[in-house]
């Protein structure tokens, strides 16, 4: 497979793996209910994907980002492009010295990549990832989805139609459309479901003879060659006799639908009715001219805040198509770019309609919108709309372990057992399944963590007593170990030392 090159590309293909783990801390103050599993997190995403990691690695189902389009346009709300002194501060710790001689496409690669990689963790096996873009970045966005989700990963590359009305003093080409780029996670596990039938579409259904079923349309019941289908002569139960021919269905189930009053006939035509309420609905397709545009997008902020206060929002219905077509029951989704926060909207809109129960995770960056923007905007349409829900809004708290490897004071045990597991299973824990200093079990090898005051946690002989009795290898994480070489093995114990010995994800 081609690769794609950028100035920068080795600094931050594995970048991903050294973004130390933060905690997150809750602001009880800018939440909505209590004990909500929405969140909103107000942060760099990179450091917010990798907080969320030891929770949420490989169960979103669906992740939608509308990441900056690196059109150069200073003009914007929030910094789109990597000039911003954040991405800057960030590009030249990771990228060095280097990333002055970057160029703009440089730089949103290595603002992209190690995004992308963790999106890709984060992603269930059976899940979606979709993204916006438009003709500036496109290309280099196909090059390294391909790279970190694989090339045969790749579903398709929607076309919306995004703005009415062309712009007549454009220099070259008006340009009214953008692309929703998606990838599976795993294209044999992946499926997505149909959209409902646009209006024009069910018009052509109807009911002339009353059939108490409903309105339905009639297709026709015979082959062509290139059909395949079945050849046979049949008799309808009315006594109409119908000479050998192609058909689309078996005869037995031509029978069928004859008993069940599904076939109407034309002449020497035979029809099958198929019943809107039955109609499983479309498969969507590749161009989008219907999902709404962005006029109507900035009416939705308009409407909800009394003024444009942010210039780049996507449109509500566009956002619930494709959290439709990848999501049912209590799927989570995740916006890492999440700017207005329609996402959040969307889906609490779409549990409204579909009586679904997913859950949102949104991430925003710019001090200015998040609070007042992303969480103002999913907190007004709770209450505007009467939703029985809401969501836990959350800041960057300190990396769990300081400069020099120690543990941060403020993680309980919980937490640090949540990063040990995670770290050395590379999946997430089961809180139920703590039961004092055990914190889980994996591939026949079960972890223990001593962890009570810092620096203090001795592995001793008093602890065998709490090693469960099994032939499993028992990983037991501590600051000392006082137990010989000769107890350890006879007991299948490895002492690690925290944090040393825990594995950089
Ligand atoms: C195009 S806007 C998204 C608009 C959004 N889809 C909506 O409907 O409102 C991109 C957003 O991503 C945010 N952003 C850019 N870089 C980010 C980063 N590294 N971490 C988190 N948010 C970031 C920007 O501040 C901006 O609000």
């Amino acid at each position: 497979m081609p690769t794609l090159n950028w100035i920068g590309k080795e600094a931050v293909v594995n970048h991903d793996k050294e973004v130390p783990f933060r905690l997150l801390r809750k602001v009880k103050s800018a939440s909505v209910g209590d004990n909500s599993q929405n969140l909103i997190i107000h942060g760099d995403n990179l450091e917010a994907l990798k907080a969320l990691m030891p929770y949420y690695g490989g169960k979103v189902k669906c992740i939608y980002i509308d990441p900056p389009y690196n059109t150069g346009n200073e003009n914007w709300v929030y910094n789109d492009k990597v000039n911003s002194p954040k991405i800057k501060k960030w590009l030249g710790k990771v990228v060095g010295r280097e990333s002055e001689d970057l160029c703009r496409h440089d730089k949103w690669l290595c603002m992209m990549y190690p995004r992308l990689k963790m999106l890709h963790d984060l992603l269930s096996e059976d899940g979606v990832l979709m993204m916006s873009i438009d003709d500036f970045e496109i290309t280099h966005l196909r090059n390294i989805a391909d790279e970190v989700f694989g090339e045969q990963n790749f579903l398709t590359q929607v076309i919306w139609h995004r703005k009415r009305g062309k712009d007549n003093s454009a220099k070259f080409f008006s340009r009214v459309h953008e692309y929703i780029v998606i990838y599976a996670k795993d294209i044999s596990k992946v499926s997505i479901n149909r959209i409902e039938l646009e209006e024009r579409t069910k018009k052509a259904y109807t009911n002339p003879d009353n059939d108490p079923r409903g309105a339905y349309r009639k297709l026709g019941a015979w082959a062509r060659g290139t059909q395949g289908g079945s050849r046979y002569a049949f008799t309808s139960k009315d006594g109409r006799n119908f000479p050998e021919r192609l058909w689309l269905v078996n005869k037995e189930t031509m029978l069928k639908y004859d008993q069940e009053n599904r076939l109407c006939f034309v002449g020497d035509k035979v029809y099958r009715k198929l019943f809107l309420s039955e109609h499983s609905g479309a498969i969507p397709e590749t161009i989008w001219l219907d999902a709404s545009n962005v006029a109507n997008a900035s009416d939705e902020i308009k409407s909800i805040f009394g003024n444009q206060i942010f210039e780049t929002p996507k449109p509500i219905p566009l956002i619930k198509r494709l959290i439709q077509i990848s999501t049912t029951d209590s799927d989570i989704v995740l916006d890492s770019f999440a700017g207005s926060g329609t996402t959040g909207h969307a889906v609490l809109d779409l549990n409204k309609e579909d009586g679904g129960s997913r859950k949102f995770i949104l991430i925003e960056m710019e001090d200015k919108v998040a609070k007042d923007v992303t969480a103002e905007r999913v907190k007004r349409a709770i209450k505007t709309n009467e939703y029985n829900d809401g969501f836990e809004y959350c800041e960057l708290s300190k990396p769990l372990f300081n400069e020099e490897g120690h543990i941060e004071e403020e993680c309980d045990f919980n937490q640090f057992a949540t990063y040990i597991y995670f770290t050395e299973t590379q999946t997430n824990i089961d809180p139920k399944g703590i039961d004092g200093n055990f914190i889980g079990e994996k591939t026949d090898t079960e972890y223990y963590l001593i962890y009570k005051e810092k620096g203090k946690n001795v592995l001793d002989k008093s602890f065998l007593k709490k090693v469960r009795k099994s032939d499993a290898k028992k990983i037991v994480y501590a600051d000392f170990c006082e137990l010989d070489e000769k107890i350890l093995e006879d007991t299948g114990i490895v002492f690690k030392q925290i944090p040393y010995e825990v594995k950089v994800y």
